[in-house]
């Protein structure tokens, strides 16, 4: 039992590392380059340390202080996102992508800057093993980045829309903000749904990224299928 609990966990890894291996391959030379956070997007921090030690000049930005730290440990010059307007190339993860190219992404915490890099980028690449595909997004958690100041009133507005709204346990965000994970019982709407949290006042960010994927590298069982808006 337990072996099989490590080998489906060693196939998901190796699912997660070729979906990020494929997408580095659409870095080039001269890039600025957006590097996402989680576990999936650590793969690719990785593929692309090897390929720059293998000579290719790139330059990056990071979407959190661990990926910043990894990406330095593997060789990759990194920027500081507040000196940058444009990037060429965001590849991130993601907890669930849709057929529309819709996501879900904060699993990690990291969605407020996520979203400000994928969008000061020309094109966004999603990176999953296969478990992340779904028919429609909705079904995990939506998390919320809360500014610590407002997070009674917040918590009150978002119970009132339904989304059954957690405090994310002993957790801050890089900023030193609060994460509370939704919980919608449908989202048939979600573009309606990401226009009101970020009309909520206290709100600084959330996990629906509906515009901001051009494509995806999805793998299962090893096998690399690629989705494009
Ligand atoms: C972090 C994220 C991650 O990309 C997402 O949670 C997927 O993580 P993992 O690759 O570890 O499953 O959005 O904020």
């Amino acid at each position: 039992m337990t072996d099989g609990l490590f080998g489906a966990a060693a196939m998901i890894d190796d699912d997660k590392k070729a979906a990020a291996v494929a997408a580095v391959q659409e870095v080039r030379a001269g890039m600025l380059v957006g590097l996402g956070t989680g576990s999936t997007a650590a793969f690719a921090i990785r593929a692309l340390g090897e390929r720059v030690a293998d000579g290719l000049a790139i330059r990056a930005v990071v979407t959190s202080d661990a990926s910043g730290k990894l990406a330095r440990e593997v060789g990759i010059d990194v920027l500081d996102f507040a000196d940058i307007a444009a990037v060429d190339l965001t590849i991130d993860g993601a907890d669930e992508i849709d057929s529309r190219c819709f996501a879900i992404k904060g699993a990690g915490g990291a969605m407020l800057r996520e979203k400000i890099v994928a969008a000061s980028s020309a094109r966004m690449i999603v990176i999953a093993d296969g478990s992340k595909q779904v028919e429609r997004i909705g079904a995990v958690k939506l998390p919320v980045e809360v500014l610590p100041f407002a997070l009674a009133y917040v918590m009150r507005v978002l119970t009132d829309m339904g989304a059954a709204p957690v405090i994310r346990d002993n957790y801050r965000t890089d900023q030193g903000n609060l994460v509370v994970d939704c919980h919608f019982a449908t989202l048939e709407d979600p573009r309606a749904t990401a226009a009101t949290l970020s009309a909520i006042p206290g709100i600084l960010g959330h996990g629906l990224f509906l515009d901001e994927v051009d494509a995806a590298y999805i793998a299962t069982n090893g096998v690399v299928t690629r989705l494009e808006r």
